[in-house]
């Protein structure tokens, strides 16, 4: 396979997404789309997302110091788009794009009814990354849709909850399971 190279960038780079939830000090939800997003500990569990430039999300993350992080299906991709081309200081989102939500187990955060798959996050660390911050939320609770029937580790079917990726500028669903972790070794 022949290469080529080019200057340092931001690039290609396939990513699931989510939207991080925070509330206000009325109580009133903001919804924010995320792509920079991954676990970063098992013990306890954590994750992380980044996030740079003013936004309301930041904001209500670092008072709060909680949120939600639920995960975006292809069901729910207009819903994501809005939320990551709104800022919630200009419109109260859900009121304007009627998004339904309610109020986590474990923690005081709004989840959205339409996500199957929610983390709810206490903030326990941030960390400053070049142009933006590093936002480590350990998990409390995980929420999830009633027809996900076996939660275990390795055992959820990803083509029964149809995540949406991004690759930078579009939005992707997912092909068909081709193997498993291991296959290597038979
Ligand atoms: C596809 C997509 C992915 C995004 N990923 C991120 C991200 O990982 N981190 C981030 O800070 N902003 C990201 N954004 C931008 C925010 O979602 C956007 O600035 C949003 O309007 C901020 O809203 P807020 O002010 O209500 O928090 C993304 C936007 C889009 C459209």
């Amino acid at each position: 396979m022949t290469k080529s190279f080019i200057s340092a960038q931001r690039g290609f780079f396939p990513q699931p997404a989510y939207l991080i939830g925070a509330y206000d000090k009325e109580k009133i939800a903001n919804f924010t789309l995320i792509t920079w997003i991954t676990f970063c500990s098992v013990e306890p569990p954590m994750l992380m997302f980044a996030s740079r430039g003013k936004k309301l999300m930041r904001e209500l993350v670092e008072t709060t110091k909680q949120f939600s992080a639920n995960l975006v299906t292809e069901e729910m991709k207009n819903m994501a788009d809005y939320c990551g081309t709104t800022s919630g200081y200009k419109e109260n989102k859900c009121a304007e794009f009627g998004i339904a939500y309610t109020t986590g187990s474990a923690l005081d955060v709004p989840i959205l009814e339409k996500s199957p798959w929610i983390y709810e996050c206490k903030l326990v660390n941030m960390i400053e990354a070049g142009s933006g911050f590093i936002y480590v939320g350990q998990i409390e609770g995980i929420i999830f849709e009633d027809k996900i029937e076996e939660t275990g580790y390795g055992k959820i079917n990803m083509e029964d909850i149809k995540p949406l990726i991004y690759s930078p500028g579009s939005y992707y669903g997912i092909g068909s399971k081709i193997g498993s972790v291991g296959d290597s070794k038979h």
